[in-house]
């Protein structure tokens, strides 16, 4: 039976050939193929949506401390390629409406919510995205799944998804039981089954398994009929699914 093929969502931008999170990863995942990518984002200080996974810039750039505690303005005076290689100095940590600018409009953009900031974050992130034009592009997901479920009461249009580690029962009756509409599951990618994603599908649910960077897995998601497939390696994938 001929399985649908996945798309390819660069994990960071393209994380595994690029600092993280910055414009040049993103760009980089784009240039590579993906036809999506995966972003985190946290507030600053002044009210600001800025792309970084931790929610310090100790371990990604040049400088130290939270990023809730510092402006935007601090911010943008640091570096965050250096610390990956010599060749990506003077990327700087992005605003997530610059990578809005870089990724072509019907892509699709994943952001993953790391902290609510007491509420903040969906409310300046909603306001974001309704300005955007793009809420159609864009599924925002999170480990936090109060947050998930107080999104889609916010923004009804909004696309939503489960984000989680745990290899649950039954996925699809989680979902079922936050009592919202849930676009998409992202569970992480080892213990995912054909039977998972059937059923899944099923309930009409897009499935999006992390961080997968092997090529053994990357066949076993492909047979499942997962959706897309986050991945550090956009090129990898690429190559493998033209080889099929
Ligand atoms: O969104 C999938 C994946 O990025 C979740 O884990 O730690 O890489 O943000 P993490
Ligand atoms: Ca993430």
């Amino acid at each position: 039976m001929q399985t649908q093929h996945p798309i390819i969502i660069g994990h960071r931008g393209a994380a595994g050939e690029a600092p993280e999170n910055t414009l040049a990863s993103f760009a980089l995942a784009l240039e590579q193929g993906a036809q999506g990518i995966e972003l985190d984002v946290h507030l600053t200080k002044d009210g600001e949506i800025v792309v970084c996974h931790d929610p310090s810039v100790d371990r990604t750039t040049n400088g130290s401390g939270l990023i809730m505690n510092q402006s935007w303005g601090d911010l943008k005076a640091l570096d965050a390629g250096l610390w990956f290689s010599e060749a990506y100095t003077g990327e700087r940590i992005p605003l997530l409406r610059e990578v809005f600018e870089l990724v072509p409009r019907g892509l699709l953009i994943n952001v993953e919510v790391k902290h609510a900031y007491e509420g903040r974050m969906e409310k300046v992130l909603l306001a974001f995205l309704r300005e955007s034009g793009r809420l159609a592009d864009v599924v925002i997901s999170s480990f936090d799944h109060k947050v998930i479920q107080r999104l889609k009461q916010q923004e009804p249009e909004a696309k939503v998804g489960l984000l989680y580690a745990a290899n649950l029962i039954n996925h699809a009756a989680y979902a079922k039981q936050l009592g919202v509409d849930v676009h998409s599951l992202h569970p992480y990618h080892h213990g995912i089954e054909h039977e998972d994603v059937a059923a899944a599908n099923a309930a009409g649910l897009a499935t999006y398994p992390y961080t997968v960077n092997e090529i053994a897995d990357y066949k076993r998601l492909i047979a499942c009929g997962v959706t897309g497939i986050i991945t550090d390696y956009p090129a990898r994938l690429k190559s493998l699914l033209q080889a099929q």
